[in-house]
């Protein structure tokens, strides 16, 4: 299957299976085609981004020893992973101009993240909700409609919304494993692992396609779209060691660690 066509398939396709489903042909890509934005994915009428303050908020720590608590936490999160996909869909389909490897290590990612999409939607349904019983918000997709160039998605989206992920994960886990739900807590661990990826693919396209002579730091804080900024780029519990073996350098993590947002 072309690399285009396996774009429109998560974008267009209504039904949900459809998006997330992973394909069984390997990948082309001889005809990236003319570029097309995306402004809107096409998805079921019970998946639709809603105002902002319609979905329910993440639900937390002590919360989530409650099992409705836990569903709705993968519902919210298989909504993350699912804007994931339709953003990484979106930059094949906006920029078929960018290097042959890096949509090709887009379109393996992409396989990731419809995986750890199918990873919550059952679990939540495990746990006795539909996804798509709640509200979803369009946070990481609005975002994702300033990237102007593949710097710029690669500053926003893998080192942004999955670098925070390193640390989001990793809370997610010991909430799980605390309320005793050893299932839930191994998704995290195994989307941990596949995202310490995911932020080092970013970090490689960010080093290929930044200017020369500038730092990680500066191309990447360069490239961000406010409200976006280095504090978006961590959670609650950091994880120096995940940063590290995505590939960044101990100054790099030292400053997103100390990054102060009053300051910003
Ligand atoms: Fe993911
Ligand atoms: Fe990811």
């Amino acid at each position: 299957m072309e690399l285009r066509a396996f774009a429109e398939k998560v974008l267009f396709e209504p039904k949900l299976s459809d998006k997330i489903t992973r394909i069984d042909e390997s990948l082309t890509d001889q005809v990236p085609g003319d570029a097309l934005r995306v402004t809107l994915p096409v998805r079921p009428p019970n998946l639709q981004f809603a105002a902002r303050k319609t979905a329910p908020a993440m639900p937390k720590a002590e919360s989530l020893k409650d099992l409705k608590k836990r569903a709705i936490a993968h519902h919210v999160m298989a909504n993350h992973e699912l804007q994931a996909l339709e953003v990484m869909a979106m930059v094949l389909l906006a920029f078929p101009e960018a290097p042959a490897d890096f949509r090709m290590g887009l379109a393996h990612v992409m396989f990731d993240e419809q995986r750890h999409t199918r990873m919550h939607v059952q679990r939540c349904s495990e746990l006795g909700i539909c996804f798509g019983d709640y509200p979803v918000n369009g946070w990481i997709w609005q975002k994702a409609q300033d990237f102007s160039n593949t710097l710029e998605y690669v500053a926003g989206l893998p080192l942004v919304f999955e670098g925070a992920n390193l640390d989001h994960t990793v809370e997610f886990e010991q909430y799980f494993s605390a309320a005793g739900d050893r299932r839930s807590a191994a998704i995290m661990r195994a989307i941990h692992k596949d995202e310490i990826r995911h932020v080092e693919f970013g970090l490689q396209w960010l080093r290929n396609l930044k200017p020369a002579g500038i730092s990680d730091w500066d191309a990447w804080t360069g490239a961000l779209h406010w409200p976006i900024r280095p504090s978006k780029a961590r959670g609650d519990i950091f994880q120096r060691e995940a940063r590290l073996q995505a590939g960044l350098t101990p100054e790099f993590i030292d400053q997103l660690e100390a990054f102060d947002e009053a300051s910003s």
